[in-house]
C-alpha cells in the first residue's frame, strides 16, 4: 500500500513536470508570437505613419507651390487695376483743383451774390467783371491787411486770411468768369 503511494506520487510529480515543461514551452512560443506580432504592428504603424507624412509633406509642397502662383496671378491681374486706381486718384484730384474756385467762392456768395453782382453789404465794389489779375492783387492786399476801400477791410482780411496763394489764385480766376 504504501508503495503504491509513493508510486502515485512520484508519477504526478513527473506528470506535473511535464506538463509544467510543456505549458512553458506553450508560453513562451505565445509571448514570440505575441512579440511578433506586436512587433509587425509597430513597422505597420510606422510605415503607415511615414506614408502619411510623405503624403502630407507632398500636400504641403503643392499647396505652397499653388499659392505662389495664385498670388503671382493675382499680382499680375492685381496691376493694371492698382495703375487704373492711380489715374483715377490722379483725375480726381486734377478735377477738384479746377473746381477749388467754385468751392471756395461759396462762402463768398452770401455777401457778393451767386454771380458776384451785388455790393457787398451794400459797401464794396461790384466784384463780377474784374479781372482775375485785379481780384487777386485786391484779395492779397485784404489777406495782407494792407486794404480798406470803406471800414470794411478788417471784414475782407477774416474772409480770405485763411486761404492759401494757390486758393487767392483759383477763387479770382472763378469771379472773373462771371
Ligand atoms: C460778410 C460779407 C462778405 C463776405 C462773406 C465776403 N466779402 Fe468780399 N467784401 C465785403 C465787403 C464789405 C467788401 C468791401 C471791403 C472794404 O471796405 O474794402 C468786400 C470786398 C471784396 C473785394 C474787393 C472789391 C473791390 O473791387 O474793391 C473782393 C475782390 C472780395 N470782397 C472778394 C471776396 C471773396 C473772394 C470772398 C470769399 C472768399 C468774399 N469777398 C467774402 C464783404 C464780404
Amino acid at each position: 500500500m504504501k508503495k503504491t503511494v509513493l508510486f502515485s506520487m512520484v508519477a504526478a510529480a513527473v506528470l506535473f513536470t511535464g506538463c509544467s515543461e510543456e505549458t512553458k514551452k506553450a508560453a513562451g512560443e505565445t509571448a514570440t508570437a505575441a512579440k511578433e506580432t506586436t512587433q509587425s504592428a509597430v513597422q505597420d504603424v510606422k510605415e503607415t505613419a511615414q506614408k502619411a507624412v510623405d503624403a502630407g509633406k507632398k500636400v504641403a509642397e503643392e499647396a505652397k507651390e499653388k499659392a505662389a502662383e495664385a498670388m503671382e496671378a493675382t499680382k499680375e491681374a492685381a496691376a493694371p487695376a492698382v495703375e487704373a486706381a492711380k489715374e483715377a486718384v490722379a483725375e480726381t484730384t486734377g478735377a477738384t483743383e479746377e473746381v477749388d474756385g467754385k468751392a471756395l467762392y461759396a462762402k463768398c456768395a452770401s455777401c457778393h451774390g451767386a454771380d458776384g453782382k451785388n455790393s457787398a453789404l451794400n459797401k464794396s465794389e461790384i466784384i463780377a467783371g474784374q479781372s482775375a489779375a485785379d481780384l487777386e492783387m485786391k484779395l492779397m492786399e485784404y489777406k495782407a491787411g494792407t486794404r480798406d476801400v470803406s471800414g470794411m477791410g478788417n471784414l475782407m482780411q477774416a474772409q480770405v486770411s485763411r486761404l492759401s496763394d494757390e486758393e487767392i489764385k483759383a477763387v479770382s480766376a472763378y469771379i472773373a468768369t462771371f
